[in-house]
């Protein structure tokens, strides 16, 4: 029995030291598998390994220069048309290629006057036949990225699974007494905003690329101060003690 126990992670009993310990490690092999699960749903997005900023446009907002019909008529079909129907074209893919603009907008009027005498049925030619809207929706078809509703779905897992992790990471290391009280409560609380940061922003890069950085920054500063409270609460767990007894008390500030 300690004379004078107080309340820090140094001075508790083996029994929760090894509960905090198994807990603390069996969560970072969590994180640890959850980075390798990002390299293989987003990691790819680009077609390279590795995350980088496209990998999260690509997964979030989507390759929306994805479409045939956009990369051909950047490509072999560029001068079969004029320039400004050409970008028309393009604009009303972009816009989400649907049948309606394609008839009110005078796209249907483009293909017919400038297109339709090579792709058509009878053409005698095996390109599609754009006389039928169908074969035109299906070249015009955009990568967009996540569907909000799929969306709604991880962001809601994360932030009751993400805030359940770092709520007992966080009380484990607010038991540490060797942090200044208000870097403790500054580490505590950073996993917490970035996670509404690292959410929001990938419904923000779904409405608007730019915002891809976002993501990137709020995974990282999470994942920074996730390292921050292991590693100080399993130094004052295993390696403090050491150094003799600890007489601060962790929750009084002291
Ligand atoms: C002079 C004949 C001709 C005209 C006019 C023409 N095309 Fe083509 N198109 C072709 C040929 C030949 C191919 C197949 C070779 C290729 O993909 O470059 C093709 C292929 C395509 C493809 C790829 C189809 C696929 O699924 O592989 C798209 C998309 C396309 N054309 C769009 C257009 C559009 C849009 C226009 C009008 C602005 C147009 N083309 C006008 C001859 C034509």
């Amino acid at each position: 029995m300690a004379e004078e126990h107080k309340i820090n992670l140094c001075s508790q009993g083996i029994a929760l030291k090894a509960l905090f310990s198994g807990y603390l490690i069996v969560v970072a092999i969590g994180y640890l598998m959850a980075i390798v699960q990002i390299q293989f749903t987003h990691g790819m997005a680009d077609g390279e390994l590795g995350l980088s900023v496209d990998d999260i446009v690509y997964s979030y907002y989507g390759k929306r220069s994805g479409s045939v019909l956009e990369a051909k008529l950047n490509g072999s079909m560029k001068l079969m048309a004029p320039e400004a129907d050409r970008l028309k074209i393009i604009n009303w893919v972009h816009k989400g290629g649907d049948e309606k603009s394609f008839n009110d907008t005078g796209i249907r009027k483009i293909f017919d006057t400038n297109c339709i005498a090579c792709h058509n049925a009878s053409a005698g030619i095996a390109i599609p036949d754009w006389t039928k809207f169908e074969n035109i929706a299906k070249r015009a078809e955009t990568d967009t990225g996540a569907s909000f509703s799929s969306l709604a779905r991880i962001s809601h897992i994360h932030l009751f699974g993400i805030a359940f992790i770092f709520m007992f990471v966080g009380l484990i290391f607010s038991l540490a007494a060797g942090v200044p009280r208000y870097l403790k409560a500054a580490v505590i609380v950073t996993p917490y905003v970035f996670l509404i940061i690292d959410i929001s922003s990938w419904w923000l890069t779904k409405l608007n690329p730019n915002f891809a950085w976002l993501v990137i920054i709020g995974g990282g500063a999470m994942a920074l101060s996730f390292a921050f409270m292991w590693t100080v609460s399993m130094y004052e767990m295993w390696i403090r003690p050491r150094k003799g007894s600890d007489k601060r008390d962790a929750l009084l500030d002291e």
